[in-house]
């Protein structure tokens, strides 16, 4: 199998490529990945000179640099986008180029071989929207209430139009969200640990009431090997843990995990339409690619903290960077106008 792992700079992708070269030894994989504020080259630096690694710097929007990069790829696994609310409410235009229009790309290059087995799509149970009582299933109408779900809803929905209309072998995971190494400190779980370990503050949004379904990244990847190797073309799976906690449980882990006084927590004024809730129903996923996640929040939390405790260069070049400002945009006014917590 010969991968074209797409955005494979980014979290999921860097976690995703890792555990490929570990664990599918008889694949290799070309990484094509724009490296925008969220992609790090330098994750996958062990793989550079490796006859198993190729690594393009490449936009998927751009038809020539898709056509290079999928060259000889027998398969592709779509992570490459724009994937941070907060940031989709200030600028959804580049949402809907990567998320929409970039998916577009891929395919109609990848139509051009019918040799090619899977396009895997990576999806998001964003696309449920907010969910009040029980769990998505894959048949569940979508609701997406974000430019970033939305633009996700897009990107899958062309997908499967080229399944129904071309016979693209198309595959689609929806997953909950991911927690472990190698995420950007945008997102809750590695800004509060890191933060933390900075004697920052803590700005949690609204009540921190919100629920989420929190998957360790390493089961989510191989979720998404178990999709490429038995997934349907056709068909949709969800990817979660079902471990729903609520925002401020997550926070409350954290700080014991790093040993931090709850002090540093803020309720700050919350996102605007922030969904209350996302939960996923995970039995297609476990009956028909045999897939199960094996790892609990206390033991996932407990390796994220760890490894951002072990690669502070990683995290702080990061957050000394165009981060400063986007932190200072998101959270200053919020922050001054904050509770702390009782
Ligand atoms: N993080 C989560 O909790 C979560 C949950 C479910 C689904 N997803 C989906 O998984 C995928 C990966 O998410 P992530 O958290 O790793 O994101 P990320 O923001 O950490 O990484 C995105 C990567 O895509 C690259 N990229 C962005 N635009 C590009 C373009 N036009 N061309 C090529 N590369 C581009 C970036 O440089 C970066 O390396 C996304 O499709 C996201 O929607 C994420």
């Amino acid at each position: 199998m010969n991968l074209l792992v797409t955005g494979g700079a980014g979290f999921i992708g860097t976690n995703f490529v890792k555990y490929v070269m570990s664990h599918r030894p008889n694949w290799s994989v070309t990484v094509l990945d724009k490296l925008t504020y969220a992609g790090r080259r330098e994750n996958l630096s062990d793989y550079e000179g490796s006859e198993r690694y190729r690594f393009i710097k490449g936009d998927i929007c751009d038809p020539v640099a898709v056509q290079g990069a999928m060259e000889g790829c027998s398969a592709v696994v779509n992570f490459a986008a724009e994937t941070h609310v907060d940031r989709s409410i200030d600028d959804p235009a580049s949402f809907v180029r990567t998320d929409v229009e970039g998916v577009r790309v891929l395919l109609e290059e990848f139509k051009k071989d019918d040799s090619r087995s899977v396009f895997l799509q990576i999806s998001t149970d964003e696309v449920y929207g907010s969910v009040q009582n029980g769990r998505s299933s894959e048949e569940d109408t979508l609701d997406p209430r974000s430019p970033y779900s939305a633009s996700k809803a897009g990107g899958e929905l062309l997908a499967m139009s080229y399944f129904s209309t071309f016979g693209v072998p198309v595959v689609i995971t929806r997953a909950s969200n991911n927690y472990g190494p190698h995420q950007y400190p945008e997102k809750l779980v590695p800004l509060f640990i890191t933060n933390a370990f900075e004697g920052e503050k803590l700005p949690l949004y609204g009540d921190g009431g919100n629920m989420r379904d929190w998957l360790f990244v390493t089961d989510h990847c191989s979720a998404l090997v178990a999709a490429i190797e038995k997934g349907r073309p056709g068909r949709i799976y969800n990817i979660g843990d079902g471990q729903e906690m609520t925002n401020k449980e997550v926070t409350f882990a954290i700080l014991e995990a790093t040993g931090t006084d709850p002090s540093l927590v803020r309720f700050i004024e919350d996102r605007l339409g922030h969904d209350r809730r996302y939960a996923v129903d995970i039995s297609r996923a476990r009956e028909e690619l045999n897939w199960k996640p094996d790892t609990d929040f206390q033991t996932g939390i407990a390796l994220t903290v760890d490894w951002y405790r072990d690669n502070p260069q990683w995290w702080q070049s990061i957050k000394s960077g165009e981060f400063r400002e986007y932190y200072k945009k998101m959270y200053s006014t919020r922050l001054e106008n904050s509770e702390r917590i009782q």
